[in-house]
This record gives C-alpha cells, structure tokens and sequence, in this order.
C-alpha cells in the first residue's frame, strides 16, 4: 500500500492504463477487461484490475492536471513497479485538421511547467513517448473507426487559459491538442526507465468552440483503448 493506492503490491499489473476521471476508470474496466475487479478507492481515485485477452492490466485514475498523476505515477512506478503507464483521456484540438471524436496519439508533450520543473532548472527536457509503445499504437489506430493523428501535444496547467499569445504560438508549431497530464507522465517515465505514452480523445476543441455531447463519447473512447491496450499488448 501507499499513500494514495490502497491496493496490495500483487494486485497492480506491471501495465497500467491512467484515464484522469476515475469513473471511466470503472466503465473501461467494465467494458474492457475480464474478471475485472476494484483494487484501489482511496480518495475515490478508482483501480481495477483485470485481464485483456489474457494479459493482466490495471486501469488506474490519475485525477486531473499534472500534480495528480504524479502522485499516482510515482507510486506505481514505485511501489508497484509499474513498467507500461499509458495514459487515456481527453484534450482540446488546436489544428482546423483535428476534429472534435478524432484521436491524437501524443509523440511529445511540451509543457511551461510540470512538478518535475525543480529538477530541470534550465533545462528545457523533451518529453517524448516511448517509441516502441507509439509505433504499436499507430498501427492500431489503422484498424479503427476514429481519424488519427500524431504529433505534439501541449500539457497546461489550466484548463480555463488565460493566455491567447500561448495558444497561438502553440497552434503557429504544430501542436495538435492541449491535455494537463501527458508531459509529466513522459518525464516520469523516462527518469525511472519506464515506457510511456498519451492517447487522447479530442472533446472540445479551442478554434471551433465545440464540445463533444457526453452521451456521443462512449464510442470514441472506446477507440482509443483499445488502440492503448493494443499498444500495450502488440
Ligand atoms: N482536456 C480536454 N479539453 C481540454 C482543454 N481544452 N484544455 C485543457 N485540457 C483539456
């Protein structure tokens, strides 16, 4: 047990899916895995283990913004000793190409400060995903229904921006969705020799101002774990 993960060292899979809201922790759980069973409720911040076509997976909440996942990062990494942290979740289109349902599979994750910021000091590190992860998850994402893109997204500390002059420099560099989590995970990951990666789902988007309805995201979203499982699990 840690801290914040109430789970027994065994019941943690070395592959953890990290959705920011707990309870689409429980729905992938539900919806994705066999004998899928609740392993962590600290905090309401939602575990589940299960297996996915044989493979044992562990579906943790992160909560949201990147002081959060790295409490819950940190400890699996830790104390569970997590090797494949793939984080699911949701993120704000920066591109006119990149459409509301479209799912973006995050090669970098820039970021003007994260947790980790301390430790860089002047240094501006760039977190990147795990190759081997992002390669398995491209060629998933040909199989499906969703329109995928792949790139750099841009990890902020605020959903609520109150900074345009950002956004549009991130627009300006290619940056394909805005996300409060994926940067850190990356850092984390690459401190501790883990293998990380971002698959998100875009559900709003900061040119258009649309926003997907709640009731229309099941689907999408479904798509991006089965493109992180398959990732996972080439
Ligand atoms: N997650 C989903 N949409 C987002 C946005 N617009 N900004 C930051 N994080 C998000």
């Amino acid at each position: 047990m840690t801290v914040h993960i109430g789970a027994a060292p065994e019941d943690i899979a070395e592959t953890v899916l990290m959705p920011g809201d707990p309870y689409r922790a429980k729905w992938a759980a539900e919806t994705f895995l066999d004998d899928a069973k609740l392993v962590n409720e600290v905090r309401g911040m939602l575990g589940f283990t299960g297996t996915w076509k044989g493979n044992r997976v562990t579906i943790q909440g992160s909560g949201m913004g990147m002081p959060s996942l790295s409490i819950y990062a940190n400890e699996l990494i830790s104390t569970y000793n997590a090797q494949t942290l793939i984080r699911i979740g949701s993120c704000g289109g920066m591109q006119s190409h990149v459409g509301i349902r479209d799912v973006i599979i995050a090669m970098t994750a820039s970021t003007i400060t994260s947790p980790s910021s301390g430790i860089f000091r002047e240094v501006n590190f760039a977190p990147c995903a795990d190759y081997g992860l992002l390669e398995a998850a491209v060629k998933a994402a040909k199989h499906k229904d969703a329109t995928t893109h792949v790139g750099g997204i841009y990890s902020s500390d605020v959903f609520y921006a109150e900074r345009p002059d950002l956004d549009e420099q991130m627009v300006r560099h290619g940056i394909l969705g805005v996300e409060m989590e994926a940067a850190e995970l990356y850092m984390l990951a690459a401190r501790h020799g883990r293998r990380a990666l971002a698959v998100l789902t875009v559900s709003d988007h900061l040119q258009t101002g649309e926003a997907l309805p709640s009731e229309d995201r099941e689907k999408t979203f479904g798509d991006m774990v089965e493109i992180a499982l398959e990732a996972a699990f080439p």
